[in-house]
């Protein structure tokens, strides 16, 4: 695992050509058991509103509500509806890492305590590192600077909006899908706290994914430990009221994290292909939730016309045996979440002790490069892209 310049020229997408003195490490998915993860812990969670402004409380947590007969006896939802008044975020607008930032600002005056912890980023970034092994086709570019001894990192998003291709109107109308699919699977309180009239109505309102709920969590991996923030998309039931934990007996702790479900959906599974590419994508969906320490996915199957058929719950924990176990699994090609955390664990070791500490605010870029065998870093001359807010409050 020890890191390397390597000779091997690699063109980007924008034709640039890797530097001689860049840093590299090499992608593996190699056999071997890295240290274990830490239990996540939830230190504070934050949400956008629907006109995308923030608010340092629980406000868009939805909770989990929806019937299986409701899905069949209608013989299945259409997800297509209302796809004409979809209220899309714009999401060319870079955020950087405000929202998680101020939330830190907000708990840190809150508690009057620095948050500590290595490498503070969000949850997605940390899943696209977890899945790299296995998820080699599609290229990104990162963003990391060391401020107040704690290492961020961030999306580059210039390289994303240059690189993503145009999505196509079948691609729009998918991705639809997955946000009305959360909307009639979900309500704005517990089930019962709302009126029958509240639940018959769930699915009218045009669909916005403007509003969100985020988590942000404590966790680590070997000697890095991290700050990360995500959005969790419901509640199973409900969450716990942080006073109530106070002074608990540590084994009657009511976790947060242990409330939260991730929703997702896929194509209804009618072959041996569409099973095996279920089972690819249930990597996303463990990484994603198993970051977090999010128990449950509970996955809407659709028709290619968009009509949910059913739901499945899948316990995050038995996801990579699950997919080991399967008859579709192939030794060669499968994924392997073991390895994979292996792969996490060597690759923020080499970022933490790479990127020199002692340079603070220098941007530093992490590429890979699609089909590439190597992660790449590299200096720039870049701006620090931390929130002007929490630098200042940090500095104070
Ligand atoms: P599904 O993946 O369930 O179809 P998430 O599951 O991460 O909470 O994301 C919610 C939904 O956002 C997804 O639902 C999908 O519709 C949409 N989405 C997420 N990432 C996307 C991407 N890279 N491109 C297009 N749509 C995306
Ligand atoms: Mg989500
Ligand atoms: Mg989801």
């Amino acid at each position: 695992s020890t890191p390397w310049t390597n000779g091997l020229p690699q063109v980007s997408p924008y034709g640039q050509t890797q530097q001689l003195d860049d840093l590299s490490l090499p992608i593996s998915s190699a056999r071997i058991r890295g240290p274990a993860m830490r239990q996540p812990r939830e230190v504070t969670s934050f949400s956008y509103d629907e006109s995308r402004d923030l608010h340092f409380d629980d406000s868009s947590l939805s909770y989990f509500y929806l019937l299986q007969d409701d899905v069949t006896a209608s013989g299945g939802i259409d997800l297509s509806a209302g796809y004409n008044v979809f209220n899309k975020r714009d999401d060319t607008v870079d955020e950087h890492l405000d929202g998680l930032l101020l939330a830190l600002v907000d708990l840190e005056k809150r508690t009057g305590k620095k948050t500590t912890g290595d490498i503070i980023t969000w949850r997605g970034i940390v899943t696209k590192l977890l899945c790299l092994p296995y998820s080699r086709n599609e290229g990104f570019e990162l963003n990391a600077t060391w401020f107040d001894r704690q290492l961020f990192i961030e999306e580059n998003l210039p390289y994303k909006l240059a690189t993503q291709r145009p999505p196509d109107q079948r691609s729009e109308l998918m991705s639809y899908w997955g946000y009305k699919f959360e909307q009639i699977a979900t309500m704005p309180k517990p089930w019962n706290e709302c009126s029958r009239q509240e639940i018959e109505s769930r699915g009218q309102k045009p669909v916005s994914n403007t509003a969100q709920y985020c988590s942000v969590v404590k966790t680590g991996l070997g000697d890095v430990r991290m700050v990360i923030a995500g959005e969790v998309d419901c509640a199973w039931d409900y969450k716990p009221d942080p006073k109530d934990n106070i002074d608990s007996d540590p084994k009657l702790f009511d976790n947060p994290l242990d409330h939260y479900v991730e929703l997702k959906t896929n194509r209804v599974i009618q072959s041996d292909r569409d099973a095996s590419a279920f089972e690819n994508k249930l990597l996303r969906v463990w990484a994603q939730s198993f970051l977090l320490g999010v128990p449950k996915a509970i996955i809407g199957f659709r028709t290619d016309q968009g009509y949910l058929q059913t739901f499945e719950e899948f316990e995050t924990q038995k996801i990579p045996g699950i997919v080991k176990k399967s008859k579709y699994a192939n030794p060669y090609t499968t994924w392997d979440g073991v390895d994979a955390l292996a792969f996490l664990a060597a690759c923020l070791r080499w970022l933490k002790t790479m990127i020199p500490k002692a340079e603070e605010n220098v941007v530093w870029r992490i590429r890979y490069l699609p089909r590439s065998d190597y992660l790449t870093l590299s200096k720039t001359d870049e701006h620090s892209f931390l929130n002007t807010e929490f630098v200042k409050w940090r500095n104070e």
